[in-house]
């Protein structure tokens, strides 16, 4: 059956979501939502969204967000220096994403990351981020996030960020 993936059945994890059969081939991210995302959120250090289908409480993928900051003279020269001399800079951390293997290469990674990208570019509306963060697990991660025009930090191997003003250009 085809999977039906639209923003509508991407929610805030509940204790009613199945957990328990997710894998995504990482024992780490497996864990975390199993173990670790609903404490998270309830000590409001992450928001975890997870995608369901109708009529069933399994979660297919996941992924979370927090606010962060970032030094400022972590950003490529080019992006640096059309930013103010603050120091520190607002960020959205997008901090875990994965997909169920059972779904895999169907779309369904992409389609989470767009839809946080979407969420973090509403929520920067009301308090500002300058670029959505990641941190890639490892080198696969890393090529995930790189296919969609994140670009690596300077001196934090692994670590990626896309610029809230080509977020926004996106969904125009
Ligand atoms: C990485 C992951 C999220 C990809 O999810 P997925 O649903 O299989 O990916 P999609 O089907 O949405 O792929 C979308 C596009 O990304 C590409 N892509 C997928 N994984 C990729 C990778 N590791 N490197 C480069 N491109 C990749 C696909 O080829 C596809 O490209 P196309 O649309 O141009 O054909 C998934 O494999 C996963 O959960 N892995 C384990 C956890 C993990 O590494 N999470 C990310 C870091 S925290």
């Amino acid at each position: 059956m085809a999977l039906a993936l639209a923003a509508e059945h991407v929610h805030t994890l509940e204790k009613a979501h199945d957990r328990k059969s997710f894998d995504c081939g990482n024992d780490d991210l497996n864990r975390y939502l199993r173990e670790q995302a609903r404490q998270d959120a309830e000590r409001r250090v992450a928001a975890p969204f997870v995608l369901t289908q109708p009529g069933s409480p399994a979660v297919l993928g996941f992924y979370t967000l927090s606010a962060s900051i970032i030094p400022v003279d972590e950003l490529p020269p080019d992006l640096m220096k059309r930013l103010p001399r603050y120091g520190q800079l607002p960020v959205t951390l997008l901090g875990r994403l994965a997909v169920d293997r059972s779904v895999g290469g169907q779309g369904v990674g992409e389609f989470l990351l767009v839809d946080a990208l979407r969420r973090s570019l509403e929520a920067a509306q009301q308090i500002a981020a300058m670029a959505v963060i990641v941190d890639a697990k490892d080198k696969r991660a890393e090529s995930f996030y790189r296919h969609f025009d994140f670009r690596p930090f300077q001196q934090t191997p692994l670590r990626l960020f896309l610029p809230m003003g080509q977020i926004a250009k996106l969904f125009a």
